[in-house]
């Protein structure tokens, strides 16, 4: 499974990046929004992940009809060819998407709530399609089911389409999406963070670093 890293903070990227296993970062405008006042403009904020990544990153489209949509992902798609537009799942959207990938632009379909949703980024011809499975849990729908019935659907039909889990919330959602065959877990900070982390590795450390300080003189390395 891919990790990519879903924020837009520099400092995060990198201190993940430097880790090895970051393939790709995803953004949205909150996240983008967070960062205001760090660079000039939206653009210097995505070039300098893409430099830091070299690997896909997703960069919302704020427009909302099809036309404008493409315009703006033409702007973004210039600023490097790691670029990947996040068109959110709506009928201009999907006219926008189908567009975009005849052009060769990287897209990714973005606020997908069901399975259907997923079988029409992949129709549109999308890269990549967003499920946010946290927000579902939010209102007491399981999540972690429409990544099932859609890995199932692409399967069927041998969609290129690469299912990104969205909106995950803690470790426990990387597993599932892990167990499922997700192709791509886009992971906050703080839960990469989470999951690196075991009580039992420290305590692990400490009695390690314990026993062998007890008889060190002993040894030479
Ligand atoms: O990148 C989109 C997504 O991951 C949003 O997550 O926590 O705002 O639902 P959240």
């Amino acid at each position: 499974m891919k990790i990519f890293l879903d924020t837009a903070n520099i400092e995060q990227i990198k201190h993940s990046c430097e880790l090895g296993i970051v393939d790709g970062v995803t953004t949205n405008p909150t996240l983008v929004a967070k960062e205001k006042g760090k660079f000039k403009d939206l653009s210097g904020l995505i070039g300098t992940i893409c430099d830091i990544v070299k690997g896909p990153v997703s960069v919302e489209a704020i427009s909302e009809n099809a036309d404008d949509i493409i315009s703006e992902a033409e702007k973004f798609a210039e600023i490097s060819k790691y670029v990947v537009i996040k068109v959110p799942m709506t009928r201009d959207g999907l006219k926008a998407v189908k567009i975009l990938s005849r052009n060769k632009i990287k897209t990714n379909m973005t606020l997908i709530f069901s399975a259907n949703q997923a079988l029409l980024a992949a129709k549109a011809g999308a890269n990549y399609a967003s499920p946010f499975i946290g927000r579902l849990d939010d209102i007491s729908h399981e999540g972690m089911q429409i990544i099932v019935d859609i890995r199932e659907i692409f399967s069927n039909y041998a969609f290129n389409t690469e299912v990104i889990v969205a909106s995950i919330r803690h470790p426990l959602h990387v597993l599932e999406a892990a167990k499922i065959g997700a192709d791509i877990a886009t992971i906050p900070f703080d839960v990469l963070d989470k999951m690196l982390k075991h009580p039992l590795t420290d305590i692990g450390i400490e009695k390690f670093k314990a026993d062998f300080e007890k008889v060190k003189g002993e040894y030479k390395i």
